[in-house]
């Protein structure tokens, strides 16, 4: 068994990262990655390759695409050839690259908003129109629901060369449901408009719940996506930069490949062999486990936030291990961000840059220990307190 209660210093780190980008005195539950060692067949694949000594060039090879293609058909019995398998350096890169192959100044990218904030960069690093799809919001007992509106995501993904779809969402934590999914690729399969589906989140899954990949629904779907996948959160190695695009259409891959090899984006060799090895299966132990300890931590958060912070709302994420709380009925004046890096020594991720509509909202990372997430959500109460 995994003791995810234990989770090493990270302050000891002369780069930026999610533990030195602020003062020391501030608890940081902000960007999107865990405190948790990654699984020991990772570090053990990584320490022999450094045992080697010989760090040469290396590129991506068949047995790597052959890999990713089994594990899409184990866990979803989704059938792809590992020629259907391009490697890029994370999901990032991914839909900046599908962006650049797929759109025109005229027809950008559709987002559904409020939505990872990377998303909402393509538009100005692309130079493409962005066209946002807000979700619509509602309050039941000071828990959050999202939903689609579907006249009004017809309206606008029309107009779009790709919908870059975030399943499951961040930072909302949905997981759409099947039926949804459908109804999404209908209307962007009838408007011609492809489907980025960025699944970066799928394999962290709360309550047990399943997933099933867009491309997955049925074959004439698949002919309209691009699946980005990468083991980068699931298996806690977001820093080594590896990730997969699964395009089955020729037609669709060919160009993107292309804009692939043109920008020259490659994976550092770690970033390889860690990749084969996360998804070869010998991890899945301790993904389980991990899982276990996230839904945990999803119900301490839920029910502390119900219990100790009245007015506050939250979302009730089914996947991932961010959470998503709207201080708009509370006290606070101006940004929840602000208040709680100043008066709590918390940082949390800044609603606004997930879109406008995150105005008042905060992002907070829970893949932490449950002493970690306690004391942040202790700090947090303190300072509301002073209001
Ligand atoms: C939805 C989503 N996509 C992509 C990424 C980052 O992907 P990468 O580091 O592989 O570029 C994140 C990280 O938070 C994310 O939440």
């Amino acid at each position: 068994m995994t003791n995810f209660n234990i989770v090493p210093d990270r302050r000891k780190n002369p780069n930026l990262t999610k533990w030195t980008w602020y003062e020391r005195d501030i608890l940081p539950m902000w960007v999107a990655d865990m405190d948790f060692p990654a699984p020991k067949p990772i570090l053990d694949a990584l320490r022999k390759r450094l045992d080697h000594g010989v760090l040469g060039y290396e590129i991506p090879g068949k047995p790597l695409q052959e890999t990713v293609a089994a594990r899409m058909e184990r866990l979803y019995k989704w059938k792809v050839s590992p020629e259907a398998v391009l490697v890029s350096p994370g999901i990032v890169s991914g839909f900046s690259v599908a962006a650049r192959a797929l759109c025109t100044p005229k027809r950008g990218v559709a987002i559904q908003t409020p939505v990872y904030n990377e998303f909402h960069e393509v538009k100005n690093n692309i130079g493409i129109p962005q066209i946002d799809i807000p979700l619509v919001k509602s309050v039941k007992k000071n828990i959050l629901h999202y939903e689609i509106d579907w006249d009004l995501f017809e309206a606008r993904v029309k107009k779009a060369g790709i919908f870059l779809l975030c399943n499951p969402h961040n930072p909302l934590g949905i997981i759409f449901s099947r039926k949804d999914l459908t109804r999404m690729a209908e209307i962007c399969i009838k408007h011609n408009v492809v489907i980025v589906s960025d699944e970066i989140h799928s394999e962290l899954l709360l309550d047990g719940n399943r997933f099933t990949p867009m491309a997955k629904l049925s074959r004439e779907i698949e002919k309209h996506v691009v699946t980005l996948i990468a083991p980068s959160k699931t298996f806690n190695v977001p820093g080594l930069f590896c990730g997969f695009a699964v395009i089955p259409n020729k037609e669709l891959r060919e160009p993107f490949e292309k804009e692939l090899h043109r920008l020259r984006l490659h994976v550092a060799s770690l970033g390889l062999h860690a990749g084969q090895v996360a998804y070869s299966g010998k991890c899945d132990g301790w993904l389980a486990e991990l899982n276990q300890y996230l839904t945990a931590n999803r119900n301490f958060l839920v029910e502390f936030v119900t219990k100790n912070m009245p007015g506050v709302r939250t979302t009730i994420p089914s996947a991932t291990y961010l959470g998503w709380l709207d201080f708009t009925q509370t006290g606070i004046d101006g940004s929840p961000y602000e208040f709680f890096k100043t008066k709590a020594k918390v940082a949390l991720s800044e609603g606004k840059i997930f879109g406008k509509e995150g105005a008042g909202h905060v992002r907070i990372n829970f893949g932490t220990s449950r002493a970690l997430l306690k004391e942040g959500l202790e700090r947090m109460v303190e300072a509301m307190s002073q209001l």
